[in-house]
């Protein structure tokens, strides 16, 4: 039986997918400034052999809900929020195997200092760095930077293949793998013949350049994404090596994984990529009665106000408009589409009423949440990757440390037990534990298909 994956997903925020949490008094997420508090879930996840920490990222406050950003601020709706980047260097200073996906959004940075950005994690990570691709959703992220309206949603997949394109030279192309020389005794630390520059000009990047930083352990960084619309499928298929679904039942996520999987067969991608990770919340104590009361003593905490609010910045509809009973209907914006379609066109049978989606997504966000004994919750979760078809599980908290620290004291050595996980990790990069077949991205990837420009000297 394949090995079940764990990741683990979080923000440098308060509350990340659990409004109203940070009240909790054993909640610990609103010491996200401090530097210990992530040195510290970083251990705790690698002594649970977690593949990675996924940390979260918007560039923009929620505030579809009300027109007005006041519900979130109130809230701590994932504002305030800080750059989850710096906290890399710091985590991957006290473990060794723990990977790290960066969320980074390519619609309001130019590909060329991105690029090197990512290059000097992979290089101070030795290799344990992950890229989660994301175009955004938050009109207030567009507006921040000086656009009137975000970029229309399909649109902005077409300007992220162009993105691609450039950061794959960059990475890829730029510098040959023995460029670098360091040799003292001729003088020579860097083989110019052997640095190329790229030349890109395409339909909305362009750039004459050699990337600034020499090859790292992984060049490319470990390709994440969560591309659920027609679109976004078709988008994952070209380049993610991991993908992330979330929806409120098996028979949803199971459709976004019957037709991912068949998109990437299409694109030419092997049957093991990419590894796809659906969003869970475990909550979880010794026994069923424990770990039932700790579920009400957290949803005693729960803010339904928090909760629509990311939901109205998830699907683009402000919920501010409707009563609890009234039903969710679909719509099409330019936010998230999967977000309101796993709500309502997928599962048809199922009426959703905005009181009961409050309830449902203030612990877990668009997720589901299972509250058992370790041994049921693992029962669930072997259950839920047969229907499914997922490879493995993108833990949310519900209240932090504690639900990361119950996982891996409770849900790891069941899991073990069961012969469905690993009882340490492979050595090497990310990309090696991940897929045993090396640092590279594979041959026949769309990143490895961009084309070598001249050397710089002859090009000169
Ligand atoms: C588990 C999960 C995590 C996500 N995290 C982020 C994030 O941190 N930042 C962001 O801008 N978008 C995030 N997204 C949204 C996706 O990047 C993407 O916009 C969305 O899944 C696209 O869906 P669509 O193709 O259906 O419109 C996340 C989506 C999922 C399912």
């Amino acid at each position: 039986m394949a090995e079940i994956r764990l990741n683990a997903f979080d923000m440098n925020c308060v509350s990340h997918q659990a409004s109203g949490l940070w009240r909790h008094p054993r909640d610990r997420s609103a010491q996200y400034r401090s530097l210990r508090y992530w040195t510290d879930l970083a251990r705790t996840l690698e002594r649970g052999l977690f593949d990675s920490l996924f940390l979260a990222d918007v560039l923009g406050v929620y505030d579809v809900y009300g027109h007005s950003p006041d519900a979130a601020l109130r809230n701590g709706a994932q504002i305030p929020v800080n750059d989850p980047a710096m906290l890399i260097s710091a985590m991957a200073g006290v473990t060794e195997h723990l990977g790290f996906g960066l969320t980074a959004t390519l619609s309001y940075e130019h590909p060329f200092p991105f690029a090197r950005r990512m290059s000097t994690l992979d290089h101070l990570t030795e290799g344990r760095i992950g890229w989660n691709i994301v175009t955004g959703y938050l009109n207030s992220a567009a507006k921040s930077t000086g656009k009137q309206v975000q970029t229309k949603h399909d649109q902005r997949y077409a300007i992220a293949d162009d993105y691609m394109d450039v950061v794959y030279k960059l990475w890829e192309e730029s510098w040959e793998q023995d460029a670098v020389l360091r040799d003292k005794q001729q003088g020579i630390f860097t083989d110019p013949s052997k640095v190329h520059r790229i030349q890109h000009d395409g339909p909305f990047f362009s750039l004459d350049a050699i990337h600034l930083a020499e090859p790292s352990p992984q060049r490319t960084p470990v390709l994440f994404q969560a591309g659920a619309s027609a679109r976004g499928q078709q988008f994952a298929a070209t380049h993610a090596e991991c993908v992330f679904v979330a929806g409120p039942s098996q028979d949803t996520v199971a459709k976004t994984v019957r037709s991912l999987r068949a998109a990437a067969q299409q694109a030419g991608r092997t049957k093991k990529t990419p590894l796809v990770f659906s969003l869970l919340t475990i909550v979880t104590a010794p026994t069923e009665e424990e770990a039932f009361a700790k579920y009400r003593d957290y949803q005693s905490y729960i803010s339904e106000e928090g909760a629509l609010t990311l939901l109205s910045g998830w699907t683009g509809i402000d919920f501010s408009a409707y009563k609890p009973t009234d039903p969710v209907r679909h719509i099409r914006s330019d936010a998230i589409h999967s977000a309101i379609d796993s709500l309502t066109v997928m599962n048809p049978d199922k009426i959703w009423t905005v009181g009961e989606l409050a309830r449902h997504a203030a612990i877990g966000g668009m997720g589901i949440t299972f509250v058992s004994s370790p041994t049921q919750i693992v029962d669930q979760m072997e259950q839920w990757i047969d229907q499914t078809g997922v490879d493995g599980f993108n833990l949310a908290y519900a209240v932090a440390p504690e639900t990361f620290e119950d996982i891996v004291a409770l849900i790891v050595p069941e899991l073990q037990r069961r012969g469905r996980y690993k009882r340490a990790y492979q050595p090497g990069t990310l990309r090696h534990k991940l897929f045993g077949a090396g640092d590279r991205l594979p041959a026949n990837h769309a990143g490895r298909q961009t084309h070598a420009t001249p050397p710089l000297a002859s090009a000169q």
